[in-house]
């Protein structure tokens, strides 16, 4: 069928295979075109369809010849449907990946659960025996927990006091004040259960015991910081509150991998456009301005960039890896840059609808959310007939 953008809210309902597959090629030809790194090995995606968890497999098999496993929870294709993104692009990875003679198999279903678990570990155990890195990367609004079985919900709330600012529908390009009011306890607790760390060492634990992870192996988890203008539905909010226990959860992990001699690393991203920040009230607003900036002092980076540079310039220069004093990775330090952020702060301060598209890169923004979903890529004909219902060939 003919695949068209078919936007609702924060989302788009459709997806174009072609343009996926067009997404993921352009990000393995950035890591090839930056060189070898002498990086992982085996390496666990989970979170691996979109995103930074997407880059980061991208990464790891085009950067350093490594054999994946992605864990993902995607939509496949129905008759006259199309999948979620993340399952086009897992497609065209394995695709580029079994071109490139390198092993890549991929797992659809909720990671939170105990069942996924077991089936990764399993098909560690006959694929690849141990691996040596696990990329954790997931961004969801639900998570039932496997112990209690509480379908727990996160929220985006800011902590004690009601929070005022500008916000941007990118769609339209207005600017318009957004009022969120406070969130519960019950609110916290939640968002910690959803995002927090107890499902990354729960993942660590399981692997640990199983003997799948190799001597020296390495766990990583993303986290944000970002601006003061986000904080209080940011990092003073309650996802803030859930990325303190997911950066605390690390060194809880490093001292369970200590007979392994494994570490457990958070590094801290920069704010991109993807499926999970869009839906974030004032984000979209802080990314347009911010972007506006970082391209034009030739900064800007999106997520394949971030990951090849986490890789090549932190984790592995074969010399000890940099954290700051929270021992968190920064590879959001071109986005915190004190230049950086004074400008955007002064944008902030005066940005309207009327002036947004000079000041911000709006048009960047919408760019790349609909890239995401595989729509806007040159060389790709929208026009022509696409196949929607290939599928992914082994996927578990
Ligand atoms: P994303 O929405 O692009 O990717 C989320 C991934 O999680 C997808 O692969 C999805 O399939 C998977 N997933 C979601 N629920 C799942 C489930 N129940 N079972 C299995 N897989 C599931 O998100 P992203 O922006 O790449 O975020 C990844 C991490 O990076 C998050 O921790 C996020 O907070 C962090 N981060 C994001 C930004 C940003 O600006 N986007 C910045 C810094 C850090
Ligand atoms: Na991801």
């Amino acid at each position: 069928m003919i695949i068209e953008p078919r936007m609702r809210g924060f989302i788009c309902l459709t997806s174009h295979p072609k343009g996926c597959e067009k997404n993921v090629l352009n990000q393995i030809d950035y890591v090839k075109s930056k060189g070898a790194i002498d990086g992982p090995k085996k390496v666990l995606v989970i979170g691996a369809s979109t995103g930074f968890g997407l880059a980061s497999r991208i990464t790891s098999a085009f950067g350093s010849d490594a054999a994946t496993i992605g864990v993902f929870f995607e939509k496949a294709p129905a008759e006259g449907k199309t999948a979620s993104p993340g399952y086009y692009n897992s497609l065209a990875f394995e695709a580029a990946a079994g071109k490139a003679g390198l092993y890549a198999k991929s797992i659809n279903g909720d990671a939170f659960s105990n069942e996924v678990k077991e089936q990764t570990i399993d098909l560690i155990k006959a694929d690849l025996g141990q691996i040596d890195l696990v990329i954790y990367s997931l961004a969801s609004p639900v998570r039932q927990h496997p112990v209690t079985g509480v379908l727990h919900r996160s929220v985006l709330k800011p902590i004690g006091d009601t929070f005022t600012d500008k916000t941007v529908d990118f769609h339209t390009g207005i600017v318009s004040d957004v009022t969120i009011t406070p969130c519960s306890d019950e609110d916290i607790a939640n968002t910690v259960e959803v995002m927090g760390g107890e499902d990354w060492a729960m993942w660590m634990d399981a692997l640990l015991n199983a003997g799948v992870l190799a001597d020296g192996a390495m766990t990583v988890a993303y986290s944000y910081i970002g601006p003061k203008v986000t904080e209080p539905v940011y990092r003073k909010g309650t996802i803030g509150m859930a990325k303190d226990h997911l950066e605390a959860t690390a060194f809880k992990i490093t001292d369970d991998l200590a007979k392994i001699g494994g570490k457990a690393f958070v590094s801290v991203n920069k704010a991109l456009v993807t499926q999970a920040s869009s839906a974030i009230p004032v984000i979209p607003l802080y990314i347009s301005l911010l972007y506006k900036i970082m391209k034009a002092e030739g900064t800007h980076e999106g997520c394949i960039e971030q990951i090849q540079r986490l890789f090549s310039a932190r984790l592995y220069t074969n010399g000890t890896i940099p954290v700051d004093e929270k021992g968190r990775i920064r590879i959001d330090d071109w986005e915190m840059n004190p230049e950086v952020q004074k400008e955007v702060a002064e944008l902030w301060k005066g940005a309207t609808t009327e002036n947004l598209t000079a000041i911000g890169d709006l048009a960047g923004y919408k760019s790349d959310f609909l890239n995401l979903f595989g729509f806007g890529f040159d060389g790709v004909d929208y026009a022509a007939e696409a196949n929607e219902m290939v599928e992914i060939p082994g996927l578990i």
